[in-house]
C-alpha cells in the first residue's frame, strides 16, 4: 500500500495512550502458556508479532482466549506436540523464544516464518541451544528450524551480543535444563524476560551483565502491560519537531533498559518530562510530556546505550537531521539484521528526502540540520520502524512524499495513522 503524507494541519496537541508493549506482551502470552493454571494478560498488543506468539502457544495446545484487549490463558504447564509447522511470521521474537522452549521437549517441532524471518540470523540461538544438548536442523542457520527431542544440561554461556532474544532463549531453555544455566552479555540488554520469570516463581536470578537460571515450574501470571516506549518514540519526535506542539502519552513503560532514546533526546536539548513514575507489575511505567523543541544539537550513540535503544535507531538518525552539528551512531552493527538492514535502508530513504547522512560499518553518521525536500517516493524495505519513522518524516518535508509498502506498520501498530489524526490541530 502506497500512503501520501504530507503535512495538513499546524500542530499536535493533547493527550494518549500508546498501544501496549510488544515486548512484553510476547513473554506474557510464551510464559503463560508454560505454566499450569489460569492467566490473565490485561492490555495485550494486539497487532501481528504478539499475535504470532499467541498462535504458536495455540498450536502447541495453550487455551487463549481473547476478550477484547485481554487474554485468558489456561495451561496444563507445558507445550503439546503439534505435528503441523509452527508458524512465526515476521516475529523474529516468537522463533527465537520458542527455540528456547521447544528445544528440551520430547517431541521435535518445525518453525517457520515469513520470507524477512527466513533471512534472519539464528546461528545466535542454535549454537548455545547445541551447546545445552539441543538438536536443531536448519538451512545454514536460517529458519525453518527443525527441533528434535532432546534433554538439555545448563551452561555457562558468554554471549558475544547484548541480545533479549538470544538471552530469553537460553533462559527459557534453561527452564527445562538439568544443572545450572549462566548467560552473561556484554552490555545489559531489555529485562523484562528476567522481571516476569521472577514474579511467576522461577529460580533466577540477575546480577548486573548475568543472569543464573535453575529448572524451574511457573506459577500463572496476572499482569497488566504498559504502554510501548518503541511505539512512544514516534510521537515523542513529532511532538519535538513540529512546530508549537505539546503531546502527554499515558502509561508508557520506562524500564530502563529501554528508556535510551530519552537519554538521548535529553542529551540533543529537547524537552521532555517524565510525570507520575510507578511500578507496575514489576515495571516502571509513567507519562511522557514532550513539547516543541526548536534547538535540537547533535550527539554521540555508542557502547552500552545502543541495546537501550537498538529499535528507535532509524527514528533516532531523523531527529538528528533536524539537530544543528554531528551526529555519530556507533556500535549498531546489530540493526542490520533486523527486519531490514535498518542501517542501509535508513540512510538510503532518509538520503532520498535531502539529509546529510553517512552510512558506516556499525552505524551512520548524520550532518544537521537539514531542510527536507520531500517530493519523492520512499520505501518502508518491508519493515515496521521504517514505515513509522517515514511518516514522520513526511511531515516534516516541504513537499508531499509517498510510503511505498506502508502496510508493515500493522507489525507493531496497526492503530498508528489513527491516533495520530487525534492529536492534529
Ligand atoms: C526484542 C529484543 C530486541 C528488539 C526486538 C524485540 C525482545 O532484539 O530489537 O524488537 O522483545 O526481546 P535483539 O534482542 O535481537 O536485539
Amino acid at each position: 500500500m502506497d500512503l501520501p503524507v504530507r503535512k495538513d494541519f499546524k500542530t499536535f496537541n493533547g493527550e494518549i495512550a500508546v498501544p501496549s508493549d510488544k515486548s512484553i506482551s510476547h513473554r506474557a502470552v510464551i510464559f503463560s502458556s508454560l505454566a499450569k493454571g489460569k492467566s490473565i494478560i490485561r492490555n495485550f498488543s494486539m497487532a501481528a508479532d504478539p499475535l504470532s506468539s499467541v498462535e504458536v502457544c495455540k498450536n502447541l495446545g495453550a487455551d487463549i482466549e481473547i476478550q477484547e484487549n485481554n487474554l485468558i490463558v489456561n495451561s496444563c504447564g507445558k507445550f503439546n506436540y503439534c505435528s503441523t509447522s509452527l508458524n512465526c511470521g515476521n516475529s523474529g521474537t516468537t522463533m527465537r523464544f520458542m527455540a528456547g522452549a521447544l528445544a528440551g521437549q520430547d517431541y521435535g517441532s518445525v518453525l517457520i516464518g515469513d520470507d524477512s524471518l527466513s533471512k534472519r540470523p539464528m546461528k545466535r540461538i542454535i549454537e548455545p541451544l547445541k551447546l545445552m544438548g539441543a538438536k536443531i536442523d536448519s538451512e545454514d542457520f536460517h529458519a525453518p528450524l527443525k527441533i528434535y527431542s532432546a534433554k538439555l544440561h545448563g551452561i555457562n554461556y558468554n554471549s558475544k551480543i547484548a541480545s533479549a532474544q538470544v538471552k530469553s532463549c537460553v533462559l527459557l531453555a534453561g527452564l527445562n535444563a538439568s544443572g545450572v544455566t549462566v548467560f552473561k552479555e556484554p552490555y545489559l540488554s531489555r529485562n523484562h524476560t528476567e522481571i516476569m520469570l521472577k514474579s511467576m516463581g522461577a529460580d533466577i536470578s540477575a546480577n548486573g551483565f548475568e543472569v543464573v537460571v535453575k529448572k524451574s515450574d511457573l506459577m500463572p501470571l496476572d499482569i497488566e502491560i504498559c504502554g510501548d516506549i518503541s511505539s512512544a518514540a514516534y510521537f515523542i519526535a513529532a511532538g519535538m519537531l513540529v512546530q508549537k506542539s505539546e503531546i502527554i502519552l499515558k502509561n508508557v513503560g520506562l524500564n530502563p533498559t529501554r528508556t535510551g532514546i530519552i537519554d538521548v533526546i535529553r542529551s540533543m536539548g529537547g524537552d521532555i518530562e517524565i510525570l507520575n513514575r510507578k511500578e507496575v507489575c514489576g515495571e516502571i511505567v509513567g507519562d511522557i510530556k514532550v513539547k516543541y523543541s526548536p534547538d535540537l544539537r547533535g550527539c554521540e550513540i555508542s557502547g552500552n546505550l545502543i541495546p537501550r535503544l537498538i529499535d528507535e535507531i532509524p527514528l533516532i538518525a531523523l531527529i538528528a537531521t533536524q539537530a544543528e552539528g554531528l551526529t555519530v551512531i556507533k556500535d549498531a552493527q546489530d540493526l542490520r539484521n533486523k527486519e531490514s538492514d535498518r542501517i542501509s535502508a535508513t540512510v538510503e530513504e532518509l538520503r532520498k528526502l535531502g539529509a546529510e547522512i553517512k552510512e558506516t560499518s556499525d552505524g551512520m553518521i548524520i550532518y544537521g540540520k537539514s531542510l527536507l525536500q520531500g517530493d519523492v517516493k520512499v520505501c518502508s524495505h518491508g519493515d515496521h520502524r521504517l514505515a513509522m519513522m517515514l511518516y514522520i518524516a513526511g511531515l516534516l518535508c516541504e513537499k508531499e512524499i509517498c510510503i511505498k509498502d506502508f502496510e508493515w506498520v500493522k507489525i507493531s501498530f496497526p492503530n498508528y495513522l489513527n491516533l495520530f489524526e487525534k492529536l492534529k490541530s
